[in-house]
């Protein structure tokens, strides 16, 4: 098993730890709380805490329970993301990570108040985090920018208006900047804040990440295209179908696959430029892996 492997065995479990432990000490009714646990725990690859943590490692720093709980609140985002973005009225999916999604076992009604709990409760969670309160604050606005009305839900929306409809290359990229890319920036600049890093390092990070988000999306629009819906546990070739914009859409599969390399050489060079005190890219450099195409999990 590799370094990463291992790093992530010895990290998840307590990033799940966490997400499981708040949504059982702070959800009333029971339904909901099936219907919350349902989607956490049909898996998923925790990209999004896993690099939150090893941006935090990256900086020397211990991974503090603090560390943990803003990688368990990351995570909630995103699932809720999934259980809207399934919703008949969006993309009208009947299977995520290898499951049922969660309308189709617990009803429309309660899968929309399971993403909106997942939600809310993920700042619940970052509220409650014992952290000085500059952190906290950071923490908790710079995830409500990346998860909202100017982050992915504007890439929802553009997603949704746009389908049947032919964007240009440049409205393309910042659609899948906002949509995928805004909560991948967010576990990279979050991982440097609880590291106490300065702004110009955070800034820093953020233009790293920011072609890591844009390549996931890319690697998402291929598989869509060349993966089978087995090994996604989702249904793949639903894209074009759906008239959606997309990389391969709209460059073709080759192009699209050359513009993931791009997004990920700009990314390896430019965290390999990066000299801060006590910095160690390695790990960082391994998980760049997970975005390539045919590396990393589905
Ligand atoms: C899928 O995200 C949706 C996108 C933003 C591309 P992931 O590919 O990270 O899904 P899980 O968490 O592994 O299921
Ligand atoms: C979803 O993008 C992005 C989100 C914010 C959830 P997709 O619609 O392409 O994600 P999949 O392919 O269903 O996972
Ligand atoms: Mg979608
Ligand atoms: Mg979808
Ligand atoms: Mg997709």
């Amino acid at each position: 098993m590799n370094d990463l492997a291992t790093w992530q065995e010895d990290k998840l479990p307590e990033v799940e730890k966490q997400i499981e432990d708040f949504i059982k000490t702070h959800t009333a009714n029971e339904q909901l709380q099936e219907s919350m646990l349902y989607s956490i725990n049909a898996g998923g690859k925790r990209i999004r805490p896993l690099l939150l943590l090893a941006t935090v490692a990256a900086f020397g720093k211990n991974i503090t329970k603090q560390a943990y709980q803003v990688a368990a609140a990351l995570e909630m985002v995103h699932t809720y993301s999934l259980i809207h973005d399934d919703l008949p009225a969006m993309d009208d999916d009947y299977l995520r990570r290898g499951q049922a999604t969660n309308h189709v076992v617990f009803g429309e009604a309660l899968a929309i108040l399971a993403g909106d709990a997942l939600l809310t409760s993920s700042f619940e969670l970052v509220a409650e985090i014992k952290l000085e309160a500059t952190s906290k604050n950071r923490l908790l606005h710079l995830l409500a920018k990346s998860a909202g009305a100017s982050g992915m839900i504007a890439g929802q929306v553009r997603d949704i208006q746009s389908e049947q409809e032919q964007l240009s290359f440049s409205e393309l990229t910042a659609l899948h900047q906002k949509k995928t890319g805004a909560l991948i920036r967010f576990a990279v600049v979050g991982g440097g804040i609880l590291a106490d890093q300065s702004e110009r390092v955070l800034s820093q990070l953020d233009n790293f990440a920011s072609y890591l988000g844009l390549a996931f999306q890319i690697r998402d629009d291929l598989l869509d295209e060349l993966a089978t819906t087995e090994k996604m546990g989702k249904k793949t070739q639903k894209d074009s179908a759906a008239g959606k914009n997309t990389y391969p859409a709209l460059l073709g599969v080759e192009q699209a696959k050359a513009a993931l390399t791009t997004q990920l050489a700009q990314a390896r060079k430019i965290l390999a430029n990066l000299s801060f005190n006590d910095f160690d890219p390695t790990l960082l450099q391994e998980m760049i892996q997970l975005f390539e195409l045919e590396r990393g999990s589905q």
